[in-house]
C-alpha cells in the first residue's frame, strides 16, 4: 500500500486547520448572532464555550485521528474500547454530515462569490436601501444563477482536494489564511475610523466588550454553545481526517489546538470589529440578523466613496474562509474512501464533488417553493438535530469509551462530564 500522506510540518497543519474553522461561520454568522444576543454578554459565553466545552472535544479528535492514522470513520472503530462496529457508523455519521452541510454552506459560499463578482463590475455601487434589497430578492428567486455560483464554488474546491493535500490543501492554506489575517485587520482599522460618526467606533466597542445582562438569557447560551462548536468544526470528522495527517512525531496536539482556536476566535472578534462600527455609523440596529451581510452592507458600502474598494475586498475575504471551510467539509469523505475503501483520492474527489453539486442545486430548485423549502429544512435539521447528536455522541465516546485523551487528564475530565451535560441539554431543547 502506499505510504499515508501527512502534512509537511506543524505550520501546514495550523493553517489548513485554521481554515477548516475559520469560516462564514465566524465572520458572517458570528457578528449577527453576537448583535442579536446582546453583544459582550454572549461574547463571554462565547468564550466560556470555547474553552470549557469545544477545545476538549477538539483536541481530542485530532488526537484521534493522530493516533489511529485514519479518517473518522476508521479511527472511531479503531480506538474504541468496545462496541467497535456500533463507533464506526458514529464515525461515518459526522463525515456524512460534514458532507450534508457542505451541499448548503457552497450555495452560500456561492452567493458571496456573486456579490464579489457584483462588487468588482460595479453592480453594487450607488444602490440605496430599498434598492439593495431588491437586488437580494431577485438574485434569490434566480435559481440558475445562484446554481452556477454554487457550481464554480464546488468545482474550485474539488480541485483543491484533487491536487492533494499537500500540494492542494496545505499551500492553499498556507496563501489564504495570512492573506484572510491582513484583509481583516485592514478592515477593522477602516471601520473604527469612518468619519461619518465619529462616536461610533467607541460605542461599538463598549457593545461588544461591556456586557448587559439583561439581554442575556438561557438561549443566548444554548447559540453561544452551538455556535462554538460549529465554529469550531467539531463532529463532522474534520478534525479527525486533518489531525490523521499529522507526523508521528508531533506530540504537542493540545498546543496546535490552542493555537488554532486562538485564531478562530480572533477572526469572530475582529469580524464583529468591522461589523459593529459599520452599523452603527449608520444607526442601524445590530440585530439586524442574516440579511446583514447580503443587504445592508452593500447598501452601507455604496454610500461612501471608499466602498468602491473596500466592498470587492470583504467579499473576497467572505469568499477565502469559506473556500478553506468547505475543502474541510469535503476532505473528510475523500480521507474516509481513501481509507477504507482503498480508493484514489482524485476518484474520491471526483464522485463527492459530483454528488454534492447535484443535492445543492436540489436544494436552490426548492428554496423558492417557500413552505417546502429543502434547503431550509435541510439546515434547520442539522443545526438543531443532526449537529448535536454527532457532537455528543464524540463526546461520549472520547470520554469512556476510548482512550485517546488518557494523557490530557483535564481535558478527559470535561470530556466525560460537562461537555456531555451542556451538548445533551442542547439537543434536548432541538427537539423539543
Ligand atoms: N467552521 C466552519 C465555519 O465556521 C464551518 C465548518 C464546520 C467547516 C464543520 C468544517 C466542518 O464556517
Amino acid at each position: 500500500m502506499p505510504k499515508r500522506e501527512h502534512w509537511s510540518n506543524k505550520f501546514a497543519f495550523v493553517m489548513a486547520t485554521g481554515g477548516a474553522a475559520i469560516g462564514l461561520g465566524s465572520i458572517w454568522r458570528f457578528p449577527y448572532v453576537c448583535g442579536e444576543n446582546g453583544g459582550a454578554a454572549f461574547l463571554l459565553a462565547y468564550l466560556f464555550c470555547v474553552i470549557v466545552i469545544a477545545s476538549p472535544i477538539l483536541i481530542g479528535e485530532i488526537t484521534l485521528g493522530k493516533t489511529a492514522r485514519r479518517g473518522s470513520g476508521g479511527a472511531f472503530r479503531l480506538m474504541a474500547l468496545s462496541y467497535k462496529k456500533f463507533w464506526n457508523i458514529v464515525g461515518i455519521f459526522a463525515v456524512i454530515l460534514g458532507f450534508l452541510i457542505m451541499t448548503y454552506y457552497s450555495i452560500i459560499a456561492g452567493w458571496t462569490l456573486e456579490y464579489l463578482y457584483q462588487s468588482i463590475t460595479g453592480g453594487l455601487t450607488s444602490l440605496d436601501a430599498s434598492q439593495a434589497e431588491g437586488f437580494w430578492q431577485s438574485f434569490m428567486l434566480n435559481e440558475p444563477r445562484q446554481i452556477f455560483w454554487h457550481l464554480v464554488f464546488t468545482l474550485i474546491v474539488v480541485a483543491v482536494i484533487f491536487t492533494g493535500l499537500r500540494a492542494g490543501i496545505e499551500k492553499l492554506s498556507e496563501i489564504l489564511m495570512p492573506l484572510l489575517f491582513l484583509i481583516l485587520i485592514g478592515l477593522v482599522i477602516f471601520a473604527l475610523n469612518l468619519e461619518a460618526d465619529l462616536s461610533a467606533a467607541p460605542r461599538a466597542l463598549t457593545y461588544l466588550f461591556t456586557p448587559d445582562w439583561s439581554k442575556f438569557t438561557s438561549e443566548s447560551f444554548f447559540m453561544a454553545l452551538g455556535q462554538a462548536t460549529f465554529s469550531l468544526s467539531l463532529a463532522m470528522g474534520t478534525m479527525t481526517a486533518y489531525g490523521s495527517y499529522l507526523d508521528d512525531d508531533v506530540n504537542n496536539v493540545p498546543m496546535l489546538g490552542g493555537i488554532v482556536i486562538a485564531m478562530d476566535t480572533i477572526v469572530a472578534i475582529l469580524s464583529a470589529l468591522i461589523i459593529f462600527p459599520i452599523i452603527f455609523t449608520y444607526g442601524l440596529n445590530p440585530e439586524a440578523g442574516t440579511g446583514l451581510i447580503f443587504v445592508t452592507l452593500p447598501a452601507l458600502l455604496a454610500k461612501i466613496p471608499a466602498g468602491l474598494v473596500i466592498a470587492p475586498i470583504f467579499y473576497a475575504l467572505l469568499f477565502f474562509a469559506a473556500l478553506a471551510s468547505a475543502i474541510s467539509l469535503l476532505e473528510p469523505a475523500v480521507t474516509h474512501l481513501v481509507d477504507e475503501h482503498h480508493w484514489q483520492r482524485q476518484r474520491a474527489a471526483v464522485l463527492v464533488g459530483i454528488t454534492s453539486i447535484l443535492l445543492g442545486a436540489l436544494w436552490i430548485i426548492t428554496n423558492s417553493l417557500e413552505s417546502k423549502s429543502l434547503f431550509l429544512n435541510i439546515d434547520r435539521f442539522c443545526s438543531d438535530i443532526l449537529v448535536p447528536v454527532s457532537t455528543l455522541a464524540t463526546t461520549i465516546y472520547l470520554g469512556w469509551f476510548s482512550s485517546v485523551l488518557d494523557n490530557y487528564k483535564f481535558g478527559r475530565l470535561l470530556v466525560k462530564y460537562l461537555c456531555p451535560i451542556g451538548i445533551g441539554w442542547i439537543l434536548i431543547r432541538g427537539l423539543l
